[in-house]
């Protein structure tokens, strides 16, 4: 993945934003907004052709100041005939930063409450897919961020109409070329439709080449013509293909995420937990820590999900957290992951300087800083990841439930016993047989128990127990932020019973232990990692004494989370590829989440949400297919193991 390079905010003489790099201006001098509204709403025949439709999706090159998203969101919002959701993709090679796109966007006053929402998302300028859920979750926006191209061969999307709007294609030839076309054409839905304000005659010819019908339009304002497309094919209105009904198995962070992921695109959702509780499992620690993995080389999966993912959560947690007695409690107070040794600080600054991600993502700061920063000597420098933090997972479930509201019927203290697949319709029964839910669809949130209920999936799962230790608050009362190393403490917060203030110590990785109590080898351990993290912080504690938790993490081979649709087992062939494998109609999963399940839950939840949907999906395909739940039975039937 490139290291992302921001536009430079500049404008002409008459005030039009202008690119110094391609020479050329943002939009039309007679009027952007004006101009997004003749050329890519009116060419699109939007708002028209949105209406009736429970999704419309457009897809635009060059996001460049988001004019053409604004205006498409201020008409779709104003249209008492939208479709039920707007989902917009949009790729940009060099963003501007937040605070250029506010000064940009101050000029159009009538856009201001959606600028602003649109500002209060914008993530981080790192390479990659970034998904902002804005208006409450109805519209989307899928910004990829990189080479056009790249972006479009990663991306999974129909679109019903397509914006194209490069700089002029004598000074961008690449966002115009015929092979940039053909990826476009691949992505448009079989009625979709195309505007663009250019003729210029190459245009027109690689259009017509990748199967378009094209028409010249008047042009906005000096421009005499502009152009519209039309792809051959019969009229389609979308329906949603089935019923939209699920069960969801598990009332930890992956279920309660996935039942209100599928709440606010309008499903129907049991969701049904064993506890009398959510979160009484893996989720139950009173706080755990909101923290990326990165790695050394830009392209690895596991960090590049770890990323959009984290990013994902923490504007997901922001949005819980403005609505009206929430019950989430959390803190974006900052991470600090303290280097372990001289040769690791090296390692950590040669890695930020090559991978070149943006500071509001994660910046190295030497040892004096922390200590400064923590109010005590640490022993190295090491990364700090500004805007992470801590969260009370418990919380975040109830919070997850809440905003589902009548959607979600919770069913808790009901073990499901099996499942069985009658008349096209999915039955959860009790372990007497006793019916809990029926639902059209079924998604097993519930870790490594799921293995029980689909014994001949592929699920090659450990448990690795975990032990967390519990500091009273007025211990370390000065600690403002979380700190890692070989374990974490996160800062005094009342997240203990009755509210008493606690810091959350951990955490041990006890492979092959099934002790589901605290013990006080647990608890030395994590005081040991303390005293790396924050020398002298020990002093005086008596493990005897401390209280504690345990909690079993599902881990898989790969270290990365089963986000899908399970596979049919016994038609699955060595030859079978992931994409054309035949998957269990309506069973799905989100599992094996292991150590960093609060940063996986959110992102992997509108995984599974938009696959189900048929949405542009917010992560790339080859991510998509590193979660593929199916991938460990396709690997075991090539090895010759089913
Ligand atoms: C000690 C410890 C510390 C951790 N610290 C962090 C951290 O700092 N940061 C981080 O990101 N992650 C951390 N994790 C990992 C994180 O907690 C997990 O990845 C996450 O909680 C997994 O969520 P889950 O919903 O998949 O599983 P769970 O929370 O275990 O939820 C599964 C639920 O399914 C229910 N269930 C099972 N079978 C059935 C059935 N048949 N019928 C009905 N219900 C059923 C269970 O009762 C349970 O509630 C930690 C984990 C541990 C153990
Ligand atoms: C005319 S501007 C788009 C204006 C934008 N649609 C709006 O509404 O504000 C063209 C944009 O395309 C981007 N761009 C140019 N070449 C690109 C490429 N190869 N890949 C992705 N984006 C590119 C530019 O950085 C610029 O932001």
């Amino acid at each position: 993945m490139p290291v992302i390079v921001p536009a430079r905010l500049a404008f002409t003489a008459d005030g039009t934003p202008w690119s110094e790099g391609y020479g050329d201006v943002y939009h039309s001098s007679d009027g952007g907004l004006e101009q997004a509204r003749h050329v890519f709403l009116a060419g699109n025949a939007l708002p028209a052709r949105w209406r009736g439709r429970e999704q419309f999706v457009v897809l635009e090159t060059g996001f460049g100041l988001g004019l053409n998203f604004l205006a498409t969101w201020q008409a779709w919002q104003t249209d008492p005939q939208r479709s039920a959701r707007l989902q917009f993709v949009s790729v940009e090679k060099h963003p501007f930063g937040c605070a250029d796109l506010a000064t940009l966007h101050r000029h159009w006053p009538e856009l201001a409450a959606l600028a602003a929402q649109l500002q209060s998302a914008w993530p981080p300028l790192a390479a990659g897919f970034h998904r902002l859920r804005l208006d409450g979750g109805h519209v989307t926006l899928t910004l990829m961020l990189g080479d056009a191209l790249d972006m479009l061969n990663r991306l999974t999307a129909d679109a019903d109409a397509i914006y194209l709007d490069g700089f002029a294609p004598a000074k961008n030839p690449e966002l115009w070329s015929p092979e940039l076309m053909r990826a476009l054409t691949r992505h448009a839905a079989p009625d979709a439709t195309l505007a663009t304000w250019s003729v210029a005659a190459a245009v027109r010819d690689t259009l017509t080449e990748a199967g378009w019908h094209i028409e010249k339009r008047p042009g906005f304002a000096a421009k005499r013509d502009m152009l519209t497309g039309q792809r051959p094919g019969p009229s389609v209105i979308k329906k949603p293909a089935h019923e939209r009904s699920a069960i969801v198995i598990g009332a930890g962070i992956a279920g309660a995420s996935c039942a209100a992921s599928l709440a606010s695109r309008g499903w129907q959702v049991s969701l049904i937990e064993r506890h009398d509780a959510p979160a009484q499992e893996a989720s139950g620690n009173p706080a755990g820590v909101l923290l990326p993995m990165l790695a050394k080389d830009a392209v690895n999966t596991q960090a590049r999900l770890s990323r959009a993912s984290y990013f994902y959560a923490l504007r997901l947690l922001h949005e819980l957290a403005r609505s009206d007695n929430s019950p989430l409690r959390w803190a974006p107070c900052g991470v600090v992951q303290i280097a372990r040794d001289t040769e690791h600080e090296a390692e950590q600054t040669e890695l930020l300087a090559r991978l070149g991600l943006p500071a509001e993502y994660v910046t190295f700061l030497e040892r004096e800083a922390i200590s400064q920063m923590l109010g005590r000597p640490v022993e190295r420098g090491g990364w700090h990841f500004a805007n992470g933090g801590w969260i009370s997972p418990p919380t975040l479930c109830q919070a997850l439930i809440a905003a589902g509201g009548d959607r979600i019927t919770s069913h808790f203290g009901h073990e499901v016993g099996s499942l069985r697949w009658l008349a096209g319709v999915w039955h959860a029964s009790d372990a007497h047989g006793r019916s809990l839910a029926t639902a059209s669809h079924v998604v097993l949130a519930n870790a490594d128990a799921a293995r029980r209920l689909v014994p001949d999936a592929e699920l090659p799962f450990t448990r690795v127990r975990g032990q967390v230790s519990y500091l009273p608050g007025t211990r370390l009362s000065e600690l403002r932020m979380v700190v890692c190393r070989d374990g974490y403490v996160t800062p005094p917060a009342p997240v203990g019973r009755g509210n008493e203030s606690l810091c959350c110590l951990g955490a041990s990785f006890d492979f092959g232990d099934e002790d589901s109590t605290p013990n006080e080898i647990g608890h030395r351990g994590n005081i040991e990692k303390l005293e790396h993290m924050l020398p002298g912080a020990s002093d005086g504690i008596d493990v005897t004494g401390l209280e504690g938790r345990v909690g079993f993490r599902t881990t898989t081979p790969d270290r990365l989370p089963l986000v899908g649709s399970l596979p049919t087992a016994d038609r699955c062939r060595a030859q079978d590829r992931l994409e054309t494998l035949e998957r269990t109609q309506g069973l799905h999963c989100l599992l094996g989440y292991g150590a960093r399940g609060m940063v996986w839950a959110p992102l992997a939840a509108e995984l599974l949400s938009a696959q189900l949907e048929g949405e542009p999906l917010p992560v790339e395909r080859d991510i998509v297919a590193a979660v593929d739940p199916a991938r460990f039975l396709l690997r075991a039937i090539r090895r010759g193991r089913r």
